[in-house]
């Protein structure tokens, strides 16, 4: 077994920024040692990578929510791994947690950068360590926090969810189900559709890759009263359909544009905004990072929903670090079914 001494990190880097979908090109491989773990630090050890959309974003230069990833920094990542070096009495070698990890096989981290760095235990006894990055992780708290703080569902209400049989999508859905409402989700081709009804229990699907204006045909069947939430995960024209069939008093969420987010021209706003005057509605972004202080309250919900079998999480696991850039892809062309997960390492 090699020591801390002779751990080699091999890491993905962001060699240049990407004009549309990215290639290899815009991704390095690098490695180099692990540093010895700084007093009251420890070394962890990368099992899985959340793979988000997001990381599309953090690509380009410029302000958003969170600072671009420079070139030649290693990529951002969200994951879950183990401890195998502790010089800190709060955690025990063996522990396993979740952090931003970035695309790379071991993060030394000092205690000054826990906090900045998302570190926290996570309890594979409540959690799987892949639902931990999908129900249990961040995008479980998007689409709890996104669809309870702003949708504010009430029972017998209309939701629509787009991304349905993707990460938030899947939770967006069945939170709202529990919640007693009537959820409809759109989503590309018969097989994701199928799996929402059939093994999530929503109301419809809407296959938006069925043909021209099958979403609009879908709402119409399936949303007789009108859309009382929109849930968005990728705007463009779903976007535009939806607005067009909304309530009075409506909440549309605005989660993500992943229709968008590889544009090489400027990106496609509503074009039937004034619904939101006609119908007294209003449209409201959400960053998950906000409700950071509140994470625990959803995980301890949704870990009761997972065990009484009131939720089901699916996730879709790819492997190694190296294949990480075209894993990416999977997420823009909707080749990933569930949450995607790049698996780095074994437990
Ligand atoms: N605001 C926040 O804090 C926050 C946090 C997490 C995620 N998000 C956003 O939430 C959305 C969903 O993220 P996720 O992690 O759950 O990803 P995901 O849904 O698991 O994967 C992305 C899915 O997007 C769909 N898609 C790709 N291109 C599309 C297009 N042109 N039109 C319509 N759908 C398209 C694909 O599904 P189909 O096969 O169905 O097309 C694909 O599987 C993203 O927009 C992401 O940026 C926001």
């Amino acid at each position: 077994m090699s020591t801390v001494a002779t751990l080699t990190n091999h890491q993905i880097r962001l060699a240049a920024r990407p004009v549309g979908i990215p290639t290899r090109a815009n991704w390095q491989s690098a490695s180099e040692a692990v540093p010895e773990t700084p007093e009251g630090g420890v070394l962890l050890k990368t099992l899985a990578l959340s793979l988000d959309p997001a990381m599309r974003g953090w690509m380009n230069e410029g302000k958003s929510y969170i600072p671009p990833v420079g070139i030649g920094e290693v990529m951002r990542a969200g994951g879950v791994g183990k401890v195998i070096a502790s010089k800190n009495s709060k955690y025990a070698v063996g522990d396993h947690v979740s952090a931003t990890f970035g695309v790379q096989e071991y993060l030394t981290l000092a205690e000054a950068d826990f906090k900045r760095n998302g570190l926290v235990k996570i309890d594979l006894k409540v959690g799987s360590l892949t639902q931990w990055l999908n129900v249990l992780g961040m995008p479980g708290m998007t689409g709890y926090f996104g669809l309870m703080d702003v949708g504010q569902p009430k029972a017998g209400e209309t939701v629509v969810v787009s991304g349905a049989a993707g990460a938030v999508g899947q939770t967006v859905g069945q939170i709202a189900k529990i919640k007693g409402c009537r959820v409809v989700g759109i989503a590309g081709g018969a097989a994701k559709c199928e799996w929402v009804v059939k093994e999530l229990g929503f109301d419809a699907c809407i296959d938006y890759k069925a043909g021209p204006g099958a979403v609009r045909a879908g709402l119409k069947e399936h949303c007789p009263k009108g859309v009382d939430i929109y849930f968005d995960n990728v705007g463009g024209e779903i976007l535009d359909d939806v607005l067009a069939k909304i309530t009075r008093g409506a909440r549309i969420i605005i989660c993500g544009a992943i229709s968008q987010y590889n544009n090489t021209t400027p990106i496609q706003g509503p074009k039937n905004y004034l619904s939101l005057l006609v119908n007294r509605a209003r449209m409201e972004g959400i960053v998950v990072f906000d409700y950071a202080d509140r994470y625990h309250l959803a995980v301890a919900e949704m870990a009761g929903y997972l065990k009484d079998g009131r939720m089901k999480s699916k996730e879709d696991v790819v492997k190694g670090l190296d294949t990480f850039p075209e894993a990416l892809i999977k997420l823009f062309t909707g080749e990933n079914f569930g949450k995607l997960v790049l698996q780095v390492a074994e437990d």
